[in-house]
């Protein structure tokens, strides 16, 4: 029989033999599994744990002030972050290819985590305590997926965080492995978690990036970030977050149409709506949306995001169309 607080108390005895009095590093993604992970890490041995957050400006409204604040509270975790947004933004200056924004994000990401970590070892190795650990937020379905091997000193490929450094020589504390994602969330919530991490839909790492159809500059992600904000404030309202998978919102800033506004002419940008509804995120179907739920979405962006006069909705499966536009 299934039960978080038994889970918990073996994890935490677990986490405690594996580390010792050794110190362990953790990335926050502001996902719920790295944040479920470091909790655990946390409770089973304290500031031993230093959680490192990367703010690339690619993420939504609050995302930064639920971690470096609410979760803080929550877990008393020491957190370091960094504030890696004009980093991320001179590398993706006049780049609008999709895959070509993958790879300049991962490779900031990697970039900005190492020399985070570089200075938090060096710290710590003053202190003559090294840090021999490293915190995973992988799942049991992460496990089977990639065929079972085992934590070793290499790093996989973090799907989460776009891949972590090959050569980085620390050992991995998992203790998620032999957890489903709803397994996951229960033990966040036992642990006290703020509602808003621990429910959190899926988020892609290159975050915002991949969610604006152009060219990604500062202007466009605050358009975006609030275009998404309200969106998602009104699913909640209506009481739709356990029926949608993930909505993603997507600005098609390459895109400009005619609209009216008052007695003006205006020459926006449209906003994609793109709720899917999904068991595993292979395969999804469009949510079929409340009229009057869209209608307040799309009401409230028009009228409260500049520059944007048309929202449309996107009524295609996975298969053929992907979940995220880019
Ligand atoms: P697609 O668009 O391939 O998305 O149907 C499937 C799921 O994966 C998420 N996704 C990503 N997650 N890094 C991530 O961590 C990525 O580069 C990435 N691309 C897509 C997407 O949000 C959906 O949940």
């Amino acid at each position: 029989d299934w039960n978080s607080g038994n889970v918990i108390a073996e994890q935490v005895e677990r986490i405690r033999e594996q580390v010792g009095s050794g110190r362990v590093l953790c990335a926050l993604s502001g996902g719920v599994d790295s944040a479920v992970a470091a909790a655990l890490v946390h409770k089973a041995v304290g500031d031993q744990l230093v959680c490192v957050f990367v703010d690339h400006g690619l993420l939504r409204k609050g995302e930064r002030e639920q971690v470096e604040k609410d979760y803080v509270a929550a877990t008393g975790v020491r957190l370091v972050t960094v504030d890696a947004r004009e980093r991320f933004l001179s590398a993706l200056a006049g780049v609008s290819d999709p895959e070509q924004k993958r790879k300049i994000i991962g490779r900031e990401f990697i970039r900005t985590f190492e020399q985070a970590e570089r200075e938090l070892v060096a710290e710590a190795a003053e202190e003559g305590e090294p840090i021999r650990f490293l915190v995973q937020g992988t799942l049991y379905p992460d496990v089977v997926e990639s065929g079972g091997g085992s934590g070793t000193a290499n790093i996989k490929s973090h799907h989460n965080v776009g891949g972590l450094p090959e050569d980085l020589q620390f050992e991995l504390v998992e203790p998620l492995r032999t957890l489903f994602k709803d397994e996951v969330r229960a033990i966040g919530r036992e642990l006290g978690l703020p509602e808003v991490i621990v429910s959190r839909q899926p988020f892609p790492g290159p975050g915002l990036g991949i969610r604006i159809v152009g060219e990604v500059t500062a202007d466009r992600l605050e358009i975006l970030r609030d275009a998404d904000a309200i969106a998602r404030e009104e699913l909640t309202r209506a009481g739709l977050d356990g029926e949608i998978w993930q909505c993603p919102v997507v600005l098609l800033a390459d895109v400009r149409s005619v609209g009216v506004q008052g007695d003006g002419r205006t020459y926006g940008h449209p906003i994609v709506l793109r709720p899917v509804s999904s068991e595993d995120a292979m395969t999804a179907d469009w949510t079929r949306l409340p009229y009057d739920v869209l209608a307040r979405i799309s009401n409230r962006i028009t009228n409260e995001v500049r520059e944007i006069n048309r929202v449309v909705l996107d009524v295609t499966s996975k298969p053929p169309g992907t979940i995220e536009w880019e």
